[in-house]
Protein backbone atom coordinates (compact mmCIF):
# COMPACT_ATOMS: atom_id res chain seq x y z
CA UNK A 1 0.00 0.00 0.00
CA UNK A 2 2.91 2.48 0.91
CA UNK A 3 4.59 1.42 -2.20
CA UNK A 4 1.87 2.32 -4.31
CA UNK A 5 1.25 5.53 -2.59
CA UNK A 6 4.63 6.43 -3.19
CA UNK A 7 4.60 5.75 -6.65
CA UNK A 8 1.63 7.52 -7.18
CA UNK A 9 3.20 10.41 -5.70
CA UNK A 10 6.08 10.17 -7.65
CA UNK A 11 4.09 9.91 -10.82
CA UNK A 12 1.93 13.17 -10.06
CA UNK A 13 5.15 14.86 -9.36
CA UNK A 14 7.23 13.88 -12.09
CA UNK A 15 8.27 15.97 -14.27
CA UNK A 16 9.77 13.45 -17.28
CA UNK A 17 8.87 11.26 -19.16
CA UNK A 18 6.12 10.44 -17.75
CA UNK A 19 4.34 8.29 -20.42
CA UNK A 20 7.60 5.97 -19.64
CA UNK A 21 6.99 5.99 -16.01
CA UNK A 22 3.53 5.07 -16.32
CA UNK A 23 4.65 2.03 -18.50
CA UNK A 24 7.37 1.02 -16.82
CA UNK A 25 6.33 0.84 -13.26
CA UNK A 26 2.58 0.84 -13.56
CA UNK A 27 1.98 -2.37 -15.80
CA UNK A 28 5.20 -3.55 -14.48
CA UNK A 29 6.20 -7.31 -15.56
CA UNK A 30 2.25 -8.75 -15.57
CA UNK A 31 1.14 -6.59 -17.78
CA UNK A 32 -2.99 -6.72 -17.92
CA UNK A 33 -2.51 -10.37 -16.86
CA UNK A 34 0.29 -12.90 -17.14
CA UNK A 35 -0.18 -16.39 -18.47
CA UNK A 36 0.23 -19.02 -15.88
CA UNK A 37 2.12 -21.49 -17.83
CA UNK A 38 4.50 -19.28 -19.70
CA UNK A 39 4.53 -16.21 -17.70
CA UNK A 40 4.05 -13.97 -20.53
CA UNK A 41 2.28 -10.62 -19.84
CA UNK A 42 -0.06 -9.64 -21.83
CA UNK A 43 -1.06 -5.82 -22.79
CA UNK A 44 -4.22 -5.38 -24.95
CA UNK A 45 -7.99 -5.96 -24.77
CA UNK A 46 -7.80 -8.76 -27.20
CA UNK A 47 -10.07 -9.86 -29.79
CA UNK A 48 -13.08 -11.94 -28.52
CA UNK A 49 -15.09 -13.15 -31.43
CA UNK A 50 -14.47 -16.70 -31.76
CA UNK A 51 -14.52 -17.46 -27.91
CA UNK A 52 -17.18 -18.57 -26.61
CA UNK A 53 -16.79 -18.60 -22.73
CA UNK A 54 -14.85 -15.46 -21.37
CA UNK A 55 -12.77 -16.24 -18.55
CA UNK A 56 -9.63 -14.94 -16.45
CA UNK A 57 -7.21 -17.46 -18.54
CA UNK A 58 -8.60 -16.92 -21.92
CA UNK A 59 -7.12 -13.46 -22.49
CA UNK A 60 -4.21 -14.60 -24.11
CA UNK A 61 -5.95 -16.45 -26.55
CA UNK A 62 -7.72 -12.97 -26.71
CA UNK A 63 -4.17 -11.51 -27.43
CA UNK A 64 -3.06 -13.91 -29.89
CA UNK A 65 -6.53 -13.30 -32.41
CA UNK A 66 -5.78 -9.13 -31.91
CA UNK A 67 -2.11 -9.85 -33.23
CA UNK A 68 -3.41 -12.86 -35.92
CA UNK A 69 -6.57 -9.65 -37.15
CA UNK A 70 -3.80 -7.10 -37.33
CA UNK A 71 -1.00 -8.42 -38.86
CA UNK A 72 -3.36 -10.53 -41.52
CA UNK A 73 -4.53 -7.19 -42.60
CA UNK A 74 -0.84 -5.59 -42.82
CA UNK A 75 -0.48 -7.56 -45.61
CA UNK A 76 3.17 -9.07 -45.23
CA UNK A 77 5.57 -10.25 -47.71
CA UNK A 78 8.92 -12.37 -47.97
CA UNK A 79 10.13 -9.29 -49.39
CA UNK A 80 9.47 -6.85 -46.78
CA UNK A 81 12.75 -5.59 -45.67
CA UNK A 82 11.41 -3.64 -42.82
CA UNK A 83 8.61 -4.02 -40.50
CA UNK A 84 7.72 -1.79 -37.89
CA UNK A 85 5.49 -2.38 -34.54
CA UNK A 86 4.57 0.92 -32.78
CA UNK A 87 4.26 0.52 -28.97
CA UNK A 88 5.26 -2.76 -29.30
CA UNK A 89 4.60 -3.50 -25.30
CA UNK A 90 6.64 -6.65 -24.32
CA UNK A 91 7.14 -7.98 -28.19
CA UNK A 92 4.92 -10.48 -28.16
CA UNK A 93 3.16 -9.62 -31.14
CA UNK A 94 6.58 -9.41 -32.88
CA UNK A 95 7.02 -12.83 -31.88
CA UNK A 96 3.52 -13.99 -33.16
CA UNK A 97 4.40 -11.95 -36.52
CA UNK A 98 7.87 -13.43 -36.55
CA UNK A 99 5.80 -16.98 -36.21
CA UNK A 100 3.50 -16.68 -38.94
CA UNK A 101 4.82 -14.62 -41.43
CA UNK A 102 7.62 -14.38 -43.52
CA UNK A 103 9.35 -11.33 -42.59
CA UNK A 104 13.29 -10.75 -42.58
CA UNK A 105 13.65 -7.68 -40.48
CA UNK A 106 11.01 -6.70 -37.33
CA UNK A 107 11.40 -3.74 -35.79
CA UNK A 108 9.78 -2.72 -32.28
CA UNK A 109 9.33 0.65 -31.08
CA UNK A 110 8.84 1.30 -27.37
CA UNK A 111 9.11 4.14 -25.27
CA UNK A 112 9.53 2.24 -22.19
CA UNK A 113 12.61 0.90 -20.82
CA UNK A 114 11.98 -1.66 -18.83
CA UNK A 115 9.43 -3.12 -21.77
CA UNK A 116 12.30 -2.88 -24.08
CA UNK A 117 14.67 -4.77 -22.26
CA UNK A 118 12.33 -7.23 -21.06
CA UNK A 119 11.17 -7.76 -25.38
CA UNK A 120 14.76 -8.35 -26.32
CA UNK A 121 15.93 -10.63 -23.54
CA UNK A 122 11.99 -12.36 -24.91
CA UNK A 123 13.09 -12.41 -28.53
CA UNK A 124 16.38 -14.04 -27.75
CA UNK A 125 15.29 -16.74 -25.87
CA UNK A 126 13.01 -17.74 -28.35
CA UNK A 127 15.06 -17.60 -30.65
CA UNK A 128 14.39 -14.82 -32.66
CA UNK A 129 16.67 -11.96 -31.95
CA UNK A 130 18.60 -12.15 -35.72
CA UNK A 131 15.44 -11.36 -36.86
CA UNK A 132 14.16 -8.80 -34.86
CA UNK A 133 14.62 -6.05 -32.06
CA UNK A 134 13.36 -3.49 -29.85
CA UNK A 135 14.13 0.00 -29.91
CA UNK A 136 13.79 2.65 -26.98
CA UNK A 137 12.12 5.65 -28.48
CA UNK A 138 8.84 7.45 -28.95
CA UNK A 139 6.40 7.18 -31.71
CA UNK A 140 6.01 10.78 -31.74
CA UNK A 141 9.70 11.11 -32.86
CA UNK A 142 10.29 7.70 -34.27
CA UNK A 143 14.64 7.11 -34.72
CA UNK A 144 14.33 5.76 -38.49
CA UNK A 145 14.84 7.59 -41.70
CA UNK A 146 12.46 9.37 -43.81
CA UNK A 147 10.54 6.17 -46.54
CA UNK A 148 12.51 3.17 -44.59
CA UNK A 149 9.84 1.18 -43.57
CA UNK A 150 7.45 -1.73 -45.49
CA UNK A 151 4.97 -2.02 -43.06
CA UNK A 152 3.69 -0.82 -40.04
CA UNK A 153 1.56 -2.61 -36.80
CA UNK A 154 0.36 -0.68 -34.31
CA UNK A 155 -2.12 -2.13 -31.35
CA UNK A 156 -3.72 -0.17 -28.77
CA UNK A 157 -0.76 2.96 -28.45
CA UNK A 158 -1.85 5.10 -30.53
CA UNK A 159 -4.61 6.31 -28.07
CA UNK A 160 -1.96 7.32 -26.00
CA UNK A 161 -0.39 9.67 -28.10
CA UNK A 162 -1.78 12.55 -30.04
CA UNK A 163 -2.67 10.80 -33.07
CA UNK A 164 -1.40 13.87 -35.47
CA UNK A 165 2.03 13.75 -34.37
CA UNK A 166 1.97 10.02 -35.05
CA UNK A 167 0.35 9.92 -38.16
CA UNK A 168 2.80 12.14 -39.62
CA UNK A 169 5.64 10.76 -38.04
CA UNK A 170 3.86 7.49 -39.99
CA UNK A 171 3.75 9.00 -43.04
CA UNK A 172 7.03 10.42 -42.88
CA UNK A 173 8.82 7.16 -42.28
CA UNK A 174 6.26 4.81 -44.39
CA UNK A 175 7.82 3.90 -48.10
CA UNK A 176 5.32 4.95 -51.05
CA UNK A 177 2.76 1.97 -50.82
CA UNK A 178 3.50 0.74 -47.42
CA UNK A 179 0.84 -0.02 -44.75
CA UNK A 180 -0.22 0.36 -41.67
CA UNK A 181 -2.42 -1.75 -39.95
CA UNK A 182 -3.50 -0.36 -36.67
CA UNK A 183 -6.35 -1.26 -33.52
CA UNK A 184 -7.10 1.42 -31.35
CA UNK A 185 -9.13 2.06 -28.66
CA UNK A 186 -11.14 5.34 -28.59
CA UNK A 187 -12.29 6.72 -25.79
CA UNK A 188 -15.65 8.73 -26.34
CA UNK A 189 -16.88 12.04 -25.32
CA UNK A 190 -18.44 11.94 -22.01
CA UNK A 191 -22.08 12.30 -22.23
CA UNK A 192 -22.84 12.78 -18.42
CA UNK A 193 -21.32 13.44 -15.25
CA UNK A 194 -19.87 10.16 -14.22
CA UNK A 195 -18.74 9.20 -17.62
CA UNK A 196 -17.18 12.76 -17.50
CA UNK A 197 -15.31 11.56 -13.86
CA UNK A 198 -14.14 8.26 -15.69
CA UNK A 199 -12.41 9.81 -18.97
CA UNK A 200 -10.67 11.88 -16.59
CA UNK A 201 -9.47 9.45 -14.37
CA UNK A 202 -8.41 7.65 -17.69
CA UNK A 203 -6.39 11.02 -18.60
CA UNK A 204 -4.42 11.67 -15.56
CA UNK A 205 -3.50 8.13 -14.63
CA UNK A 206 -2.36 7.28 -18.16
CA UNK A 207 -1.73 10.50 -19.41
CA UNK A 208 -3.94 10.23 -22.08
CA UNK A 209 -3.90 14.21 -24.16
CA UNK A 210 -7.15 15.96 -23.44
CA UNK A 211 -7.53 16.01 -27.45
CA UNK A 212 -7.35 12.49 -27.54
CA UNK A 213 -11.51 12.89 -26.15
CA UNK A 214 -13.55 12.25 -29.65
CA UNK A 215 -16.15 9.92 -31.46
CA UNK A 216 -15.72 7.37 -34.22
CA UNK A 217 -16.78 9.88 -36.83
CA UNK A 218 -14.30 12.24 -35.41
CA UNK A 219 -11.85 10.14 -35.72
CA UNK A 220 -12.43 8.37 -39.53
CA UNK A 221 -12.34 12.46 -40.20
CA UNK A 222 -8.49 13.11 -39.20
CA UNK A 223 -7.25 9.66 -40.15
CA UNK A 224 -8.98 11.40 -43.97
CA UNK A 225 -7.33 14.59 -43.29
CA UNK A 226 -3.84 12.82 -42.33
CA UNK A 227 -3.32 11.75 -45.86
CA UNK A 228 -3.26 8.42 -45.63
CA UNK A 229 -5.46 6.26 -47.96
CA UNK A 230 -7.99 4.67 -46.00
CA UNK A 231 -8.75 0.93 -47.04
CA UNK A 232 -10.37 -0.40 -44.43
CA UNK A 233 -12.07 1.21 -40.95
CA UNK A 234 -14.49 -0.69 -38.91
CA UNK A 235 -15.68 -0.42 -35.36
CA UNK A 236 -14.87 -3.45 -33.14
CA UNK A 237 -16.37 -2.67 -30.16
CA UNK A 238 -18.68 -5.46 -29.45
CA UNK A 239 -15.77 -8.18 -30.49
CA UNK A 240 -13.09 -6.30 -28.02
CA UNK A 241 -14.52 -3.66 -25.20
CA UNK A 242 -17.55 -5.20 -24.33
CA UNK A 243 -16.18 -8.86 -23.92
CA UNK A 244 -12.94 -7.27 -22.04
CA UNK A 245 -15.43 -5.53 -19.24
CA UNK A 246 -16.83 -9.00 -18.65
CA UNK A 247 -13.49 -10.03 -18.67
CA UNK A 248 -12.46 -7.77 -15.83
CA UNK A 249 -14.98 -8.55 -13.38
CA UNK A 250 -14.68 -12.66 -14.13
CA UNK A 251 -11.46 -11.87 -12.11
CA UNK A 252 -11.07 -12.45 -8.34
CA UNK A 253 -11.32 -8.56 -6.51
CA UNK A 254 -8.03 -8.99 -5.10
CA UNK A 255 -6.22 -8.89 -8.49
CA UNK A 256 -8.40 -6.61 -9.58
CA UNK A 257 -7.49 -4.26 -6.87
CA UNK A 258 -3.54 -5.79 -6.90
CA UNK A 259 -2.26 -3.37 -9.33
CA UNK A 260 -0.78 -0.39 -8.05
CA UNK A 261 -3.32 2.15 -6.77
CA UNK A 262 -3.01 4.39 -10.21
CA UNK A 263 -3.13 1.25 -12.42
CA UNK A 264 -6.21 0.58 -10.41
CA UNK A 265 -8.08 3.82 -11.14
CA UNK A 266 -7.52 4.22 -14.75
CA UNK A 267 -9.07 0.47 -14.62
CA UNK A 268 -12.47 1.43 -13.21
CA UNK A 269 -12.24 4.36 -15.66
CA UNK A 270 -11.66 1.77 -18.70
CA UNK A 271 -14.65 -0.11 -17.10
CA UNK A 272 -17.23 2.57 -17.13
CA UNK A 273 -16.22 5.76 -19.87
CA UNK A 274 -17.92 5.32 -22.76
CA UNK A 275 -15.07 3.29 -25.04
CA UNK A 276 -15.23 2.34 -28.89
CA UNK A 277 -12.46 0.12 -30.49
CA UNK A 278 -11.16 0.45 -33.75
CA UNK A 279 -9.38 -1.26 -37.03
CA UNK A 280 -8.13 0.52 -39.53
CA UNK A 281 -5.85 -0.62 -42.50
CA UNK A 282 -4.24 2.43 -44.50
CA UNK A 283 -1.78 2.98 -47.16
CA UNK A 284 0.82 5.35 -48.08
CA UNK A 285 0.38 6.78 -51.55
C1 LIG B 1 -1.68 -0.83 -24.30
S1 LIG B 1 0.01 -1.18 -24.58
C2 LIG B 1 -0.07 -2.17 -26.08
C3 LIG B 1 1.17 -3.03 -26.27
C4 LIG B 1 1.22 -3.94 -27.49
N1 LIG B 1 0.98 -3.23 -28.72
C5 LIG B 1 0.30 -5.12 -27.37
O1 LIG B 1 -0.76 -5.10 -27.99
O2 LIG B 1 0.64 -6.07 -26.65
C6 LIG B 1 0.63 0.37 -25.18
C7 LIG B 1 2.12 0.33 -25.50
O3 LIG B 1 2.51 1.58 -26.09
C8 LIG B 1 3.77 1.97 -25.54
N2 LIG B 1 3.88 3.44 -25.69
C9 LIG B 1 3.21 4.41 -25.01
N3 LIG B 1 3.57 5.63 -25.47
C10 LIG B 1 4.47 5.42 -26.47
C11 LIG B 1 5.22 6.28 -27.32
N4 LIG B 1 5.12 7.62 -27.27
N5 LIG B 1 6.07 5.73 -28.22
C12 LIG B 1 6.21 4.38 -28.29
N6 LIG B 1 5.53 3.51 -27.51
C13 LIG B 1 4.67 4.02 -26.61
C14 LIG B 1 3.69 1.49 -24.09
O4 LIG B 1 4.94 1.41 -23.46
C15 LIG B 1 3.02 0.14 -24.29
O5 LIG B 1 3.96 -0.84 -24.62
Amino acid sequence: MFNSLSKAIHFLRSNGNTTALVYDDMLGEKGLAQDLKTHIPSVNMGFWKDIDIISPDKIHTANQAMFRLVSEAARFSEHDEKVLDVGCGFATNMKYCLDNHKISKMIGLNISPFQTDWGNKFLFNEGLAHRAEVVLGSATDMPFENKSICRMISIEAAFILIPGSFLKEAIRVLKPGGILSMADLIICKPRNWWQRFFVKSIMKTLYVPSQNVYDYEEYVAMMHRCGLEILHIESMSKEVTSPFKKWFWKRPISVIMGYNFLWSVAGLGFMFAKLDYLRVVACKR
